[in-house]
């Protein structure tokens, strides 16, 4: 591209940028209605957000934001290429809005301001979103509000789901389909070096461990557990004592090189689905490694039939998830068409962060051409993980700190400290795609860009 394409898409995005500060910004305006006919027939899904008191366990109790009154909001199964209809009404006092993570849908309707979609108006307010979910896969559904430092906000608080899009060929190769998803609570500002947060409670599936039901199963059941990281800002790694996860699909997407694993890692925003074959008897603690944190709640009991006790935890031997396994070395794919390198660096308060020197909403848009690929090293020159996420798309997975991978798709990437990871991502989605990084606290703190398509 000559730099005079470059001036006039970089113009064609400052333009936008001031029209969403307009709607944004201190002085909040708020969409207008929409107009009735679009409005007209039932839905498939509604959402209704609005605060509860949910009991994580026992005399335990948070208040938060939910959908429809429970934590998580409604496993919601779409199938793949047909229409979708979802209403979500606003009780809160806020906006809100509704982003569909994982799927390939249009900015209007993808769930985030910065795009273009509207939001739901606060006090009752209804926004009709009408898309077709694609693609097939393990897919989730989140606030995408900004929070700030108000913890109670956007992914800090109970408005999650799961997603799940159905094509018709899932092999089936399984006896019970297990949604497990990972959150935390009672989030609180830290000042440990760098501005962080903390938290006080965990949960999966909205129960702290010991609160839930048990995940009731036989000797000789497949169980395919659906993993999704709703935390606002931890990275989290699962065990279950006994047994190991074959690992299916990464992000949703199936992986070419399936995996037994003793420990599942999954980042803010990931998913991992995995396949644990029953055979060892018992009643075990499925939870995360660390202790604190389990005894905080993150964990739940995997009880098989007749079995009875206190459930079993043991650690895992040590292990080091790694990406790159679940693919080949060698790869098939073709020569990108485009190369762009992006920087993340901390500003020197620690809290602010930077895309190649400047944070949002003064980042350079990342302009590509539609049907181009093209490679983008990511580099991170911070001692922090970042899971950064690019919507609307699905990227592979070209290398990992150096070590070289293949056919392993994704919409989300850990980044680890001082290491540089490579993907490819093919322009197949024109229209605003933001691109931030999945920890709430970074990108709140200036960690976002837009990937504009030129022309
Ligand atoms: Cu899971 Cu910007 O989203
Ligand atoms: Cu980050």
């Amino acid at each position: 591209m000559t730099r005079r394409d470059l001036l006039a898409a970089a113009g064609a995005w400052t333009s936008a940028v001031v029209l969403l500060r307009g709607q944004h910004g201190v002085a909040r305006q708020h969409h207008p209605p929409q107009p009735p006919d679009e409005l007209a027939g039932p839905a498939d899904v509604t959402l209704r957000i609005g605060e509860m008191d949910l009991e994580l366990a026992p005399r335990r109790t948070v208040r938060t934001l939910a959908y429809n009154g429970q934590v998580p909001g409604p496993l919601v199964r779409a199938r793949r290429g047909r229409p979708l209809t979802v209403d979500v009404w606003n009780d809160s006092r806020e906006e809100d809005i509704v982003h569909w993570h994982g799927l390939h849908i249009p900015p209007e309707v993808d769930g985030v301001y910065e795009e273009g979609t509207p939001g739901v108006p606060p006090r009752g307010g209804r926004r009709r979103y009408v898309f077709t979910p694609e693609p097939a896969g393990t897919r989730w559904y989140h606030s995408h509000n900004p929070a700030g430092r108000d913890l109670k906000k956007s992914t800090y608080s109970g408005q999650f789901g799961m997603m799940v899009v159905e094509d018709g060929n899932d092999p089936g190769d399984y006896d019970q389909d297990v949604p497990i998803l990972l959150h935390e609570w009672d989030p609180y500002l830290r000042r440990n070096g760098p501005l962080d947060v903390e938290f006080k409670y965990f949960s999966i599936n909205g129960k702290m461990l010991g609160a839930a039901e048990p995940i009731r199963v036989r000797q000789g059941q497949r169980v395919l557990f659906r993993i999704v990281n709703a935390s606002a800002t931890l990275e989290h790694q699962l065990a279950l004592p006994g047994h190991r996860f074959r690992v299916i699909a990464l992000d949703g997407n199936p992986v070419p090189a399936p995996m037994w694993v003793p420990v599942v890692d999954v980042a803010p925003g990931e998913r991992v689905d995995a396949i644990v074959e029953m055979d060892n008897p018992g009643v075990w603690l499925m939870g995360g490694l660390k202790a604190p944190q389990r005894d905080a709640g993150l964990g739940i009991v995997v009880e098989y039939a007749d079995a009875s006790g206190d459930p079993r935890w043991a650690p895992p031997s040590p292990f080091t998830w790694d990406y790159t396994v679940f693919g080949p070395p060698a790869a098939t794919r073709p020569e990108p068409d485009g190369r762009l390198t992006m920087a993340f660096r901390a500003k020197d308060d620690g809290h602010h962060w930077m895309i190649n020197g400047k944070s949002w909403p003064d980042t350079d848009p990342i302009v590509v051409e539609r049907g181009r690929r093209y490679r983008w090293v990511l580099d991170n020159q911070s001692a922090d993980p970042h899971p950064v996420h690019l919507h609307r798309h699905t990227f592979e997975l070209v290398s990992i700190a150096g070590r070289p991978t293949s056919g392993v798709w994704k919409d989300v990437v850990v980044v680890p400290p001082w290491k540089q990871a490579e993907i490819d991502v093919v322009a197949d989605q024109p229209g605003l795609a933001l691109f931030h990084c999945h920890q709430q606290f970074h990108m709140d703190n200036g960690f976002m860009a837009m990937m504009i398509y030129q022309g």
